[in-house]
């Protein structure tokens, strides 16, 4: 993914559903002329130039480099730092199109906060009142957790899923949704009290590269928690399918995945059923159709699908120095902490 700025506004996902606009805005500083955007000036502090990582100013409807050569627009509210989803594109597909599937408030559920929970091992008192980084935010299921849990919430993503996200939490003054790429990330190092990247960087082209841009913007003494697809089950079952799957165009793949996931829960024991989750296993989370169809998309449709080990992913923690390195009883969830000093 190019990091170079850039001054058009994002192109959206050739195929996906257009995001209406957020609720509410209002300029973000008196008299000058400035973006629209929520008034959250004192969070928007946290963004710097990915580059030269200099402080940035609020100009012209975005956010302007130091030495006035770069400029990233705010669109919808939205900081950019990326000019389109680049490989993301299913993913702005998928989070737009199933914007409320997994959002807990929505569903009336709190499976996104037992999720967060497994994957991370933080509750509440881990996080409130401190500054979390959400990498690869998605729909925000997991920003809009945090956020009730009392943290502030820096929620990123490479896709257009940002613009789905901030339906759910852009009005949250304590919630700032950037359009960037976690290999280029508009953060000065020790920014973070936390960050948490669930189920994100194995769909990077490296998994652990992108994994290592992470510990260096923690506080002294932050945590950091992480969950890959283990190399195992059908995680490894879809891999061999992802060079054809991936290049289906994203409202017909989802089409046939909606198509083949309710054929299968409507026949569970046809024999053709078994067969088919042999070869190509589809998602069956219990948490109803529209789910197992989004992540049965999700799971086949992204251009990168890596799958790793849990003693691989503790083994890039302690290269990246950090300390406490545990993993979770959910396979390869790990977290760790930034040395005090
Ligand atoms: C499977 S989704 C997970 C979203 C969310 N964490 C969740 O579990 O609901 C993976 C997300 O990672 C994002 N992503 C992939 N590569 C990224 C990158 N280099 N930088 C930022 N986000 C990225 C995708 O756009 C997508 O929204």
């Amino acid at each position: 993914m190019s990091s170079m700025a850039h001054s058009p506004s994002p192109t959206p996902p050739r195929d996906a559903p257009a995001p209406p606009a957020p609720a509410a805005s209002v300029t973000a500083s008196a008299g000058a002329p400035t973006a629209s955007i929520p008034d959250r000036s004192a969070l928007l502090r946290v963004l710097r130039d990915p580059q030269g990582g200099e402080s940035l100013s609020l100009q012209a409807g975005g956010l302007t480099s130091a030495d006035g050569r770069r400029h990233w627009p705010i669109v919808r509210g939205i900081p950019r730092f990326v000019p389109a989803d680049d490989y993301a594109a299913s993913f702005g597909f998928e989070w737009n199109l199933h914007d409320t599937t997994q959002i807990d408030s929505v569903q009336s559920t709190k499976v996104s906060e037992q999720v967060l929970r497994d994957k991370t091992g933080l509750g509440p008192d881990d996080v409130r009142g401190r500054l979390v980084l959400d990498a690869g935010c998605g729909a925000g299921r997991f920003a809009e957790v945090l956020l009730d849990w009392g943290a502030t919430v820096v929620a990123v993503d490479l896709s257009s899923a940002v613009d789905a996200a901030a339906r759910h939490v852009g009005s949250n003054p304590r919630a700032l949704l950037v359009q960037a790429d976690i290999g280029s990330l508009p953060f000065a190092p020790g920014t973070f009290d936390a960050i948490v990247s669930i189920g994100v960087l194995h769909h990077t082209p490296d998994t652990r590269t992108h994994f290592l841009k992470l510990p260096p913007l923690l506080k002294p003494g932050g945590t950091i928690a992480i969950w890959v697809y283990p190399d195992e089950g059908e995680y490894r079952r879809r891999l061999p399918w992802i060079p054809v799957t991936s290049r289906v165009r994203s409202r017909w793949f989802h089409g046939f995945c909606k198509v083949l996931v309710t054929w299968m829960r409507r026949h569970p024991r046809h024999p053709m059923s078994a067969w088919i989750q042999q070869i190509f296993p589809i998602s069956s989370q219990s948490h109803g159709l529209e789910n197992d169809m989004l992540d049965t998309f999700d799971g086949y449709s992204p251009r990168y699908h890596g799958v790793h080990g849990a003693e691989q992913v503790m083994g890039w923690f302690r290269e990246a120095g950090l300390e406490d390195v545990e993993s979770l009883p959910i396979a390869t969830s790990v977290r760790g902490r930034r040395p005090r000093s």
